[in-house]
């Protein structure tokens, strides 16, 4: 019989390997987990249970309705807050930095997540995600936290993965130790070990970028995208856009390509594109660079780049070595 291992004993092993695994940190990710499996049994019900309205309706059980996303982030903020390993937590669908209430203990990591990636194809029954990044805290231990705490480079991360809430239920992360994937298991409710030691085809079979976007861009990122449909490439490159970030770095993770949202001239007050640093391009990017790909804004590794505020967005160019550098390139003789 093959051997099966869930992420309870994979993160086991790795606290034995690694001295910043402690069990306070396993205690993290298995909180985070629960709060994905409740958000995945949501996900796969979303098409039957109306939960899809606007929030503050009320449904016919008396409850309030919200949109999927929302009901994303109140499960993890719940069951987060309660579990006396963080200082502080940032979400995408709140404006500032989430404080732990004085009636939990206060702990030394900080969680930034998106809770719900790819949220307007819920309806489309496409798949969507959940992104984390961990990061230790950087003020003295205690109830005072700051921004500080939050606006950490990607390389200081501890922990970063996402959740995909697709054909199966899957978990990928790394804590700085290789990339593995472990598939949800619903019979028994366990993610067991179906990927391990995930690594990234250096040169890939996908570009993955909305072409819808080509009249805002300018001509150096033209002729970066230009580069993937150029027919006289050796190994021409397949289009697949999903509009789901998680869904697509999934895919190019495993088969090899690269994923871009550059940034575009079609808002001013937007000029680095719609992706945000904190909780999307920084996790992705450990995730990648662990399983051997690259992540930059074009210029700058994603893992360098010092934040200045919680929402700030940066253009994303993720995926295979040999494509990022060629993207990389393009930029740097257009300077
Ligand atoms: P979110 O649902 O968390 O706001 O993220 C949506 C993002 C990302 O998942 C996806 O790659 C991108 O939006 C798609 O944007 P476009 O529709 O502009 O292509
Ligand atoms: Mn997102
Ligand atoms: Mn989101």
């Amino acid at each position: 019989m093959q051997r099966i291992t869930t992420v309870t004993e994979h993160l086991l092993f790795l606290q034995k390997e690694s001295p910043m695994a402690t069990g306070r940190f396993t205690h993290l990710l298995n909180e985070l987990i629960l709060a994905a499996k409740i958000i995945s049994r949501e996900v796969n019900k979303a098409g039957l249970v109306d939960i899809l309205g606007f929030t503050g309706e009320i449904n016919v059980q008396g409850e309030e309705v919200v949109k999927l996303d929302e009901f994303a982030n109140r499960i993890l903020i719940h069951r987060m807050e309660r579990a006396g390993v963080l200082c502080a937590m940032a979400s995408e669908e709140n404006a500032d930095l989430i404080e732990i209430p004085p009636a939990f203990p206060s702990g030394d990591y900080v969680l930034i997540f998106d809770p719900l990636d790819g949220s307007s194809n819920v309806d489309s029954n496409v798949s969507i995600g959940t992104i984390f990044s961990i990061y230790r805290r950087k003020s003295p231990p205690g109830r005072n936290v700051n921004l500080g705490d939050l606006l950490q480079k990607g390389a200081e991360q501890v922990a970063a993965g996402y959740f995909i809430y697709g054909s199966s239920t899957m978990m990928v992360y790394t804590t700085g130790h290789g990339v593995h994937g472990f598939t949800l298991d619903p019979s028994v409710g366990e993610f067991l070990l179906s990927h391990p030691a995930i690594k990234i085809p250096p040169a890939g079979k996908f570009y993955s970028v909305n072409e819808s976007y080509w009249p805002y861009w300018d001509e150096t990122t033209r002729k970066a995208v230009s580069y993937f449909k150029n027919p006289e490439n050796k190994s021409p490159y397949n289009l697949r856009y999903i509009g789901s970030l998680v869904a697509d770095f999934h895919r190019n993770l495993l088969a090899g390509g690269i994923f871009m949202y550059p940034a575009d001239l079609r808002d001013p007050k937007k000029p680095s594109g719609k992706l945000r640093l904190m909780c999307e391009a920084a996790p992705l990017a450990m995730v990648v660079e662990q399983a051997g790909g690259m992540a930059t804004d074009g210029k700058r590794r994603i893992l360098d780049i010092d934040p200045q505020e919680l929402h700030q967005r940066v253009p994303l160019f993720i995926g295979s070595k040999k494509d990022v550098e060629k993207v990389m390139e393009i930029y740097k003789a257009a300077k």
